[in-house]
């Protein structure tokens, strides 16, 4: 069986897919017949890309947001796609908690002070003061899997813990007036998309913080960057709306602390993510149920 790939993926389970072809552009040049199984990550996939593979079985995201692959298209053509949740939970949560203490402690701003020689006098400035997580209030959007892991690591460091979800949890316009910290765990979809709206982010408190390890189209992105520019509230962004691309007017600002969607990026995460990876292809090649099928 065929299998491309849009970059190889670390770990030792890597090896053991038999005959990847490494593609050299995303989409193809060309159609590519016979190829019958996909292995990308945070690549569009949809009709157009899904013709130029007309033998195609198998979409393997690697990730656990699959928000780039149209399913419904993938369906339609009798494609499966597979997705790698349950292995980075720990890893997204640590970002996320590492986030929250880069903003509410002035790390990075701290950081470039000490650098840039600023650091004259022994106590360093007023603007430097940050904010105790202990005793304040952190409000989580979505409480799966990973908001699980974070809501753990917050009570560890004190915070009171609040959380909206569909099913359960405090109305999200409530957590949003009520949280000092807001930190994102819902995936995108057609319900989440611009979720925190303009509107929304009015509602959060002077000085607070939002948190986006999820994906960047989940936030009004042009109402983000100007909440930020007038300076009410900071941000600690680890994903954006048209990813690599960087609102330019974010780049001074000194209350933003920007990632490059790493949340994931641990040796050991991104092994265990290519693992389940790879286990979905060889369950395809053996003709068994795929163990992390996707549907919607
Ligand atoms: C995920 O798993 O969805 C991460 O954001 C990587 O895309």
């Amino acid at each position: 069986m065929a299998i491309a790939a849009t970059q190889t993926f670390p770990g030792p389970a890597w090896e053991e897919l038999p005959d990847v072809t490494l593609l050299d552009s995303w989409p193809p040049a060309a159609p590519l017949p016979g190829v019958e199984v996909l292995v990308e990550a945070v690549v569009a996939v949809g009709p157009g890309e899904l013709d130029l593979l007309p033998d195609l079985r198998l979409v393997a995201n690697y990730g656990v947001g699959y928000d780039r692959v149209d399913v419904a298209a993938c369906r339609e053509r009798g494609v499966a796609v597979s997705n790698t949740p349950g292995v980075l939970d720990a890893a997204v949560a640590d970002l996320t908690l590492a986030l929250i203490l880069a903003c509410r402690r002035h790390l990075v701003e701290s950081d470039r002070f000490v650098r840039e020689g600023r650091w004259r006098r022994g106590w360093a400035r007023p603007e430097l003061l940050g904010r105790d997580l202990a005793g304040s209030t952190l409000g989580l959007v979505g409480m799966g899997r990973i908001g699980s892991e974070v809501a753990r690591r917050a009570e560890a460091f004190g915070m009171r813990v609040l959380h909206h979800r569909r099913t359960d949890g405090l109305p999200l316009d409530e957590l949003l007036r009520t949280a000092d910290v807001v930190s994102l765990h819902v995936p995108l979809t057609p319900e989440t998309q611009g979720l925190v709206s303009r509107e929304r982010l009015a509602l959060l408190q002077d000085g607070a913080t939002l948190i986006n390890t999820a994906r960047g189209a989940i936030v009004d992105e042009d109402a983000l960057v100007e909440e930020l520019a007038s300076g009410r509230i900071s941000a600690g962004l680890d994903v954006l709306a048209d990813e690599p691309r960087v609102p330019e007017r974010l780049l001074d600002l000194p209350n933003v602390v920007l990632a490059p969607h790493i949340a994931s990026a641990t040796v050991e995460t991104r092994a265990a993510m290519t693992r389940v990876l790879v286990d979905n292809v060889l369950a395809l090649l053996r003709g068994e149920p795929l163990p992390n099928e996707v549907f919607a």
